[in-house]
């Protein structure tokens, strides 16, 4: 007998929030993602995604009634007489699990939902050096762009996937009423069929997983140097490492971290000083043998022998043209065209050059998108 007469218990709660935390952790995660400073927010979110997916696959194969993979209808032409059904009758029965169109969408959700979190847990190694695959970033620098494409393209696949999703449900509550939103609010589907049941050992996995999710969240939230977020790059002391350097060309500005611009750039830097940016530098300021140690430094740690984020696609950037400034290269014009002029006037800031106002220890080489101080 089933609990509720007309009604069949289809979701129990297990499954609602696999469903809910799902939508959420996607939503916000996709959201984040249109800015640099969340990045954190958005690998902390990502991981929700990543063991809500894992919780998902096994449940398809040990889970509850309606839940696993074997009752899916994934022949196509089901799928077909599904939609003819569809349109035909208008007040059509609907069976109480996954329909031919709900089981392709869990299917594909599955399989676009794991390209998403590989290639984002991939780029994030490669790209930002962090995580558990922050090793990759010694050899694989080369795979950013294919990484950031897939990780993009799979998100706005996915994404679609949800607005026709949606749409799906309304028409289902609207046109067909058969109260399809409640469904996975209430766990109960207007139809025939038998209740489902979760045994005690599955409800405690379930409820293991959802606590896994969510502490996992918090992990990656309350810290950035934890196995999940930690960057392979640390903290450069340019006073301990060349303190002629960090003296020298700290004077008037702080120093900008040498993997910024390539060998080229700096000899031009350093042999154009008696016009530096509007200021005379001498021998007076800095004296000739200075000059080269400096030089030597800057030509060692320049773009060209960083895998750094910043470094690497700088170099990219920069076809045969060697600019004398960091905001003049196309990467830096790029990760900055969003930013209103106004922003940079403000009187904490002044100068687009002043790296330090948005960048807190820019002048440690710490580029880091959590260190963005957001200006607006
Ligand atoms: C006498 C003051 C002074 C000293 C010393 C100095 N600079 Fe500068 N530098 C400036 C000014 C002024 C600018 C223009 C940007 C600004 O207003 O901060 C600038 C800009 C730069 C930029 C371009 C920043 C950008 O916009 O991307 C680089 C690179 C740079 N300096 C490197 C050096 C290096 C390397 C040294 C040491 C050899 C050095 N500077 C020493 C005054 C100085
Ligand atoms: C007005 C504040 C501001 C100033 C000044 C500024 N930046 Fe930025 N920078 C930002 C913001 C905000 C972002 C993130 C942009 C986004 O969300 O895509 C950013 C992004 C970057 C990135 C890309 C980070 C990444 O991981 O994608 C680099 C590299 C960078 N800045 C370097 C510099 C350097 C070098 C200077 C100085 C020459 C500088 N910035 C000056 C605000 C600033």
């Amino acid at each position: 007998m089933n609990k509720k007469p007309g009604y069949v218990f289809v979701w129990p709660i297990s499954t609602r929030l696999i469903h809910w935390m799902m939508a959420f952790s996607f939503i916000t995660a996709f959201i984040t993602s249109f800015y640099e400073h969340l990045l954190h927010d958005h690998v902390a979110l990502g991981f929700i995604f990543l063991v809500i997916i894992i919780y998902r696959i096994i449940w398809g194969i040990i889970g509850p009634r309606y839940a696993t993979f074997n009752t899916f209808k994934l022949k196509p032409s089901e799928l077909k007489e599904y939609f003819v059904e569809k349109i035909r009758n208008r007040w059509r029965k609907i069976p109480a699990g996954h329909n031919p169109a709900s089981s392709w969408y869990t299917v594909w959700a599955i399989i676009v939902g794991t390209v998403i979190v590989v290639s984002g847990l991939l780029l994030y190694g490669v790209q930002e050096a962090k995580g558990v695959f922050r090793f990759l970033n010694d050899d694989y620098t080369d795979y950013i762009y294919l990484l950031e494409d897939v990780h993009k393209y799979a998100s706005y696949l996915f994404f679609a996937w949800v607005v026709i999703h949606i749409t799906g449900v309304l028409v289902e509550q609207f046109w067909h009423r058969t109260g399809m939103v409640f469904a996975m609010v209430s766990g109960y589907k207007k139809t025939e069929g038998e209740d489902t049941e979760v045994k005690s050992l599955l409800s405690f996995f379930a409820y293991m997983m959802i606590f896994m999710a969510i502490a996992t969240y918090f992990f990656i939230i309350s810290s950035n140097y934890n196995f999940l977020t930690l960057q392979k790059y640390t903290d450069i002391d340019y006073e301990q490492v060349h303190p002629v350097f960090y003296e020298k060309c700290g004077e008037c500005h702080k120093i900008y971290p040498p993997y910024l611009l390539p060998e080229k750039s700096w000899k031009r830097v350093m042999k154009g000083l008696g016009n530096h940016f509007g200021e005379e530098i001498t021998e007076a300021n800095i004296t000739k043998a200075q000059q080269a140690s400096i030089l030597a430094f800057l030509e060692e740690n320049a773009a060209e022998s960083s895998k750094r984020e910043a470094a690497v696609k700088v170099m990219d950037s920069l076809e045969k043209w060697y600019p004398k400034a960091v905001t003049k290269t196309p990467y830096w014009r790029e990760t900055h065209q969003d930013i209103p002029r106004s922003v940079f006037k403000q009187k904490e800031i002044k100068d687009k050059s002043n790296c330090i106002a948005c960048h807190k220890d820019i002048d440690r080489g710490n580029l880091d998108d959590m260190n963005i101080i957001f200006h607006n």
